[in-house]
C-alpha cells in the first residue's frame, strides 16, 4: 500500500493505472475510520482493480461554531485499517496541499440542503462539493463509495455526479447496524445504559412507519406523526426533525409516491443520532 501527499503524484499514479484499464474504487474520508468505513472499503474492494482511499480533513465543510481542531485523528490506526482491508493507495493531504491559496471557485450546492441537518448547518454541502471535484479530479475513480447513514450527502453527490457529468458511478452502501436495529455511529458511546436500550426504538419507528405505507398509507404527514409518537412513547429524548422527502431529489411530498426518504433525528442527553429509511412505493 501506498501513501501519497502531493496532488502531483496522485494524479500522476492513477491516470496511469487508468491507462493500462484498470478500474479504480474510491472510499472519500475525513479519517478515524469506523465500521461504516471499513464497509464502505469492504464493498469496494471486490468491485475494482485498484481501491484509493483518501484522508482528509476538510476544513471547507466545517460552520463558524464547529470545532475543526477538535476533529479526532489518528493516521497510524487507519494505515493500519486501510491495510488490513485491502487499500492499494491513501491520499493524505495537507490542508496547504489542497488548498494553497484563496480559491476563485467553490461549488455551491443550490438544491437538497436545506432540509433535514443541511438546515443548521449552511454552506456544509458547498464544502463537500467543492472539495469532492477536487478530490475526483485528482483521484479519477470509475466507482465512489458513500454510506446511506447520511443519505443527504449522498443526494448532494448524485446531484453532484449528474450536474458535472463527472464519469463516476456513485455506489450508496447500507447503514451497518447493531443486532437490534441502532444504527453504528461513533456518538451510540456517550448514550447512557437507559438510552442505549431506547435507542433501537428510532429505527423501529422507521420500521412501523414502512409497514404502515405498506398497508396503504399515503399521506406523509400521518406517517411522521405516527413515528413521533413512537419515538416519544419509548425515549426519554427530544425529536429535532422527522421528515420525509421525495429521494435524492429532497422535495416535499403531498402524497407518499416513488422513491422516498424518511429521515429523523433525535436529541438524546450527550448524543444526537440520525436515522433514515429508502423505500420505493409503487
Ligand atoms: O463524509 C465525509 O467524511 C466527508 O463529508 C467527505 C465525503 C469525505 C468529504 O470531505
Amino acid at each position: 500500500m501506498k501513501i501519497i501527499t502531493t496532488i502531483a503524484e496522485m494524479q500522476k499514479e492513477m491516470t496511469a493505472l487508468k491507462a493500462q484499464g484498470h478500474t479504480v474504487g474510491y472510499v472519500p474520508t475525513m479519517g478515524f475510520l469506523h465500521e461504516g468505513h471499513m464497509s464502505l472499503m469492504k464493498t469496494a474492494r471486490p468491485q475494482n482493480d485498484i481501491l484509493v482511499l483518501s484522508i482528509f480533513v476538510n476544513p471547507l465543510q466545517f460552520g463558524p461554531t464547529e470545532d475543526l481542531d477538535a476533529y479526532p485523528r489518528d493516521f497510524d490506526r487507519d494505515h493500519k485499517t486501510a491495510e488490513a482491508e485491502g487499500v492499494d493507495f491513501i491520499f493524505y493531504p495537507s490542508a496547504e496541499e489542497m488548498y494553497p491559496q484563496e480559491a476563485s471557485n467553490k461549488v455551491t450546492v443550490q438544491q437538497r440542503t436545506n432540509v433535514l441537518c443541511g438546515k443548521s448547518r449552511p454552506g456544509h454541502f458547498d464544502g463537500v462539493a467543492t472539495v469532492l471535484v477536487k478530490l475526483f479530479n485528482i483521484i479519477q475513480p470509475d466507482r465512489a463509495y458513500f454510506g446511506l447513514k447520511d443519505a443527504q450527502q449522498v443526494a448532494v453527490v448524485e446531484g453532484l455526479i449528474k450536474d458535472f457529468n463527472f464519469p463516476i458511478e456513485l455506489v450508496p452502501v447500507n447503514t451497518i447496524r447493531e443486532d437490534d436495529g441502532l444504527a453504528k455511529s461513533s456518538r451510540n458511546v456517550y448514550l447512557s445504559k437507559e438510552e442505549r436500550a431506547q435507542a433501537p426504538e428510532l429505527n423501529k419507528g422507521l420500521q412501523l412507519a414502512k409497514a404502515t405505507i405498506e398497508s396503504g398509507e399515503r399521506n406523509p404527514q400521518n406517517i411522521v406523526r405516527l413515528i413521533n409518537k413512537h419515538i416519544t412513547d419509548h425515549c426519554d429524548a427530544e425529536v429535532d426533525y422527522i421528515e420525509i422527502y421525495s429521494y435524492p431529489e429532497l422535495k416535499k411530498l403531498e402524497t407518499l409516491s416513488g422513491k422516498i426518504i424518511i429521515a429523523l433525528a433525535v436529541r438524546f442527553s450527550k448524543a444526537r443520532l440520525i436515522d433514515n429509511i429508502i423505500l420505493e412505493i409503487e
